[in-house]
């Protein structure tokens, strides 16, 4: 083994604990520490085993340590490595060339980012250079974009959604004003009629009545997660986000779509094309890069771009190595059809667990699309009170029987699995038996 990775991985369980104090985190605490891992599969540092359904923030689309990746990042990193963002190079012309053949016919460009925050804000600036004197944008209640300064001011963060200011409690002296935030068609919390097509009616009215009357000058965009995952997996149905394309197209403003999380997870390459709403831009990151940091917004024709005068510039916006990366998890999820294994193994699960719901009332819902799945927990069916107790117990046991399992939003009652795409259906059956154990266990605890 190479000296320096020999001297990383014979620190003693005692040296890495001590550290905890001087490793800072932005979110969330000090937990297992990870050793290795394969496939869907995670070892920490005393050998126990996990199944990941976090894919580590949902990034790791073919697995941990996918041998044809790495073969295809050391092959080129004999080559190449960092270029700065006016240096033109193979890699990234080619992974441009792919992404526009994915993506829904007219759209001609693509900017490569260095994260998904950044990705949103390049975005976001496309946007008010298209839209002369714009001064606001539209996000979604629920809706997640990032923590950057400005995504951060877009999203749930920043609202009194959990009864009080939390993650963005320290910033709120400082955020940007000019989003403004619509009601979501969150069906399941609809308290409307008993027709969930008024819900997405009265969400549209709301938001055409907004720009018309609630604003101080032209909006440059609406930002949209296709399926808020953060704020809890909801997805949008397909009239919702038609509709916003027609409210997008009578109030000339631009479709943003942050398909950071629907980028193949969605059993489509993009929602866009799954639902056939073609966006004005889409913003990708997350697994894109395979597993290394990279972004990207894809543009569509006719939209002025960015000059040459700095309006745009990141150090590491042009990374080839996580471009190669990317072109090439693309090329698997092609060959090995995982889209239709993402489907394949999202609607097992999806409707194992409406079996599991039908024994355990503590689930309130499941909601499933593709590899997206979230179950949120209730302490009654009929008033829906959200069960945060119950969920992060479910949680914490899960992680102790060998799962780990993600949460979504401020009500933090719902729990998420979203696995590496690449899961097949026994690996999907051994995380829902543990999954159902612990559901079993913090019901016992919890007596409830
Ligand atoms: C939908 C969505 N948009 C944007 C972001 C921000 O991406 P990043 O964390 O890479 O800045 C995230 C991250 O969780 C996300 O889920």
């Amino acid at each position: 083994m190479d000296s320096t990775l020999e001297r990383i991985y014979s620190m003693s369980p005692e040296e890495a604990q001590a550290m905890n104090k001087h490793v800072m985190l932005g979110s969330g605490g000090h937990g297992v520490c990870f050793e290795k891992g394969k496939g869907v599969n995670l070892w920490d540092i005393s050998g126990k085993k996990y199944i990941d359904c976090t894919s580590q923030g949902w990034a790791m689309y073919l697995g941990h340590a996918n041998e044809e990746i790495r073969q295809t990042v050391y092959e080129h990193m004999g080559n190449l490595g960092h270029l700065n963002q006016n240096s033109d190079s193979l890699p990234r012309y080619a992974l441009a060339k792919k992404l526009l053949e994915l993506a829904p016919e007219g759209m001609d460009r693509v900017l490569f980012a260095i994260g998904g925050s950044s990705a949103i804000e390049a975005a976001m600036k496309i946007a008010v250079k298209n839209v002369p004197g714009a001064r606001h944008f539209i996000s979604l209640q629920d809706g997640y974009h990032g923590s950057s300064l400005t995504t951060g001011a877009a999203s749930w963060l920043s609202t009194k959604s959990a009864g009080m200011f939390t993650g963005f409690n320290s910033f709120l002296s400082i955020l940007n004003d000019v989003f403004i935030r619509v009601p979501n068609p969150f069906l399941y919390r609809w308290d409307g009629s008993a027709n969930p097509e008024d819900c997405i009616d009265y969400c549209l009215k709301v938001t055409r009545e907004t720009i018309m009357r609630s604003t101080s000058g032209p909006v440059a965009g609406i930002i949209v997660e296709p399926l808020q995952a953060s704020g809890g997996q909801i997805p949008l149905p397909k009239r919702y986000l038609q509709g916003l394309r027609k409210i997008c197209d009578a109030f000339g403003c631009l479709l943003i779509f942050d398909e950071l999380q629907t980028y193949c997870r969605i059993g489509d390459y993009f929602a866009a094309n799954k639902y056939g709403v073609t966006p004005d831009i889409m913003c990708l990151g997350k697994a894109l890069g395979a597993g290394l940091p990279m972004a990207a917004i894809i543009v569509r024709e006719g939209l002025e771009g960015f000059g040459p005068l700095g309006e745009e510039v990141h150090t590491f916006s042009n990374n080839s190595i996580a471009q190669v990366a990317a072109l090439k998890q693309l090329d698997i999820i092609e060959r090995d059809g995982i889209l239709a294994n993402v489907n394949r193994v999202g609607d097992y699960i999806g409707d194992r667990l409406r079996d599991i719901q039908q024994v355990f009332p503590q689930i309130g819902d499941v909601r499933q699309v593709g590899l997206h799945v979230g179950i949120e927990f209730v302490r009654d069916p009929e008033t829906k009170e959200p069960d945060m107790e119950f969920a992060q117990t479910v949680k914490a046991i899960a992680l102790m029987m060998g799962l780990i399992l993600g949460d979504a939003g401020y009500r933090m009652n719902v729990l998420k699995i979203k696995p590496p795409l690449i899961m097949t259906i026994e690996e999907a059956e051994e995380a829902l038996q543990i999954f159902t154990a612990a559901v079993g266990a913090a019901s016992q605890k919890l007596g409830r």
